[in-house]
């Protein structure tokens, strides 16, 4: 990759992983056929497809629409070699444990966010009715018939009100999640859950009400545009400059981080096609502090960080979700960044420009940096470890090279 700008064009945004993902996990739910529509062609997505095929599904990919075929019995059974490649396997524990009344599912391993636990998965479906035992690595997981209950979350996480809500929707009685999760792919869960007959009230807010139900019947739904990879672009323009259209982004999801970038200086319309965004002069650092949604994304920050290493003045960013999310800074460190990062915080003091280096990619969001950082650099910038990327971006390269940049993906 070479350092790039400006860029110019639409860049057509895809269906969102984290969405996808768990719409996939949540098809187990109903016996029959489910058509996912707008599903991006990714790593992640083959992945899951492989363990819910594990399972007995069938699974036909056509253009962005695949169709899961869920048949009557299936075979509860997660195993470490995918739940490995990717944590978000863990989705299957809540409907496999509503649907069929057991499961043995692979504990996820730490990762390059440092430790990850799901107790608070557990514990929530634990007061179900569920219960939990534990050997060679596995969980395995029993529940008769589950029971609504009130489950107050210590933090709102995104995966334990997931997993929650797809075990309540066919619990018996009423469930509360109190201090739910609200992104926007958890919506796009409930409108999904509610489209296959489930009753759930308070979408979007942190207290989420769920009167079960007996049985589910398939649907068919689009899923989300995705906000992170519509960000990853944004990114690209903030360091590129330009003027670039992001097709089918949805602002509305993302109004905390269209803030932050006009904070920068960056342009941003809301146009009924999509988002546009323009930048014409080198943006000014800001202050960047992630949160649960509604505030900045986690996800949003390794693309913010790349582009306050060029940008105009100091920003203190801090991480507030995940312990350990910093890695990536060593690599930009390597490619002339000015970055001092300490536990939860890093300061960033922006250069003029990056230097092209060779560079490591730790994890999805992380390689998607360096290659916004790539961009920024003067010379050439090879990424090891791009298969990283690819769990997250259909064809990245292309769509910024669509734009003017100059990217391959070896
Ligand atoms: C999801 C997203 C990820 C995003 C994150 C936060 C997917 C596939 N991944 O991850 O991209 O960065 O939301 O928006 O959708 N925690 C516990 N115990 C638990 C569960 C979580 O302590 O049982 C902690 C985590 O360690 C972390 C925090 O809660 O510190 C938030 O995690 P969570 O919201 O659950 O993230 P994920 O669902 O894993």
């Amino acid at each position: 990759m070479q350092g790039s700008g400006p860029l110019n064009g639409d860049i057509p945004i895809g269906g969102a992983k984290n969405s996808a993902l768990k719409l996939m996990a949540a098809s187990l739910l109903a016996e029959g056929s489910t058509s996912l529509l707008n599903v991006p062609d990714i790593a992640d997505v083959a992945i899951m497809s492989e363990l819910l095929e594990a399972m007995g599904v069938e699974i036909e990919r056509i253009g962005d629409r695949i169709d899961l075929d869920v048949p009557a019995e299936l075979d509860p059974i997660a195993p470490y070699s995918l739940v490995e490649r990717m944590r978000a396997s863990i989705a299957v524990l809540g409907p496999l444990l509503a649907r069929i009344g057991h499961a043995r599912v692979a504990m996820p391993g730490g990762d390059d966010f440092g430790s990850r636990p799901i107790d608070m998965h557990l514990q929530g479906l634990e007061q179900l009715g569920a219960t939990f035992s534990y050997q060679h690595g596995d969980i395995s997981g029993e529940a008769h018939q589950l029971v609504g209950a009130e489950v107050f979350l210590e933090f709102p996480s995104v995966g334990a009100t997931e997993n929650l809500m797809m075990a309540a929707v066919l619990a018996q009685g009423e469930t509360v999640i109190e201090n739910a999760a609200r992104e926007p792919e958890i919506t796009d869960l409930a409108n999904f859950l509610s489209q296959m007959g489930a009753m759930i009230d308070g979408v979007g807010t942190s207290r989420v009400v769920i009167e079960g139900v007996e049985v589910l019947r398939p649907t068919t739904y689009t899923t989300i545009p995705d906000r992170i990879e519509a960000a990853t672009f944004l990114a690209a323009v903030a360091v590129c400059g330009g003027e670039v259209l992001l097709k089918g982004a949805r602002p509305d999801h993302m109004e905390m981080l269209i803030r932050k970038l006009e904070e920068m200086g960056m342009g941003l319309t809301v146009e009924p096609s999509g988002l546009r965004a323009e930048v014409t002069d080198r943006l000014r650092a800001v202050d960047v502090s992630t949160l649960p949604y509604p505030g900045l994304a986690t996800d949003y920050k390794p693309f913010l960080v790349a582009a306050l290493c060029v940008a105009e003045g100091a920003g203190m960013v801090t991480e507030n979700i995940f312990a350990g999310r910093f890695r990536y800074v060593d690599e930009l460190v390597r490619m002339g960044a000015e970055i001092r990062a300490e536990g939860r915080h890093a300061v960033v003091r922006g250069v003029e420009r990056l230097s092209g280096a060779p560079v490591r990619a730790h994890d999805i969001r992380a390689g998607a940096a360096l290659v916004i950082a790539g961009l920024a650099a003067e010379g050439e910038t090879v990424i090891a470890n791009a298969y990283h990327v690819d769990r997250g971006y259909e064809d990245l390269a292309g769509k910024l090279t669509s734009v003017g940049a100059q990217v391959t993906r070896a």
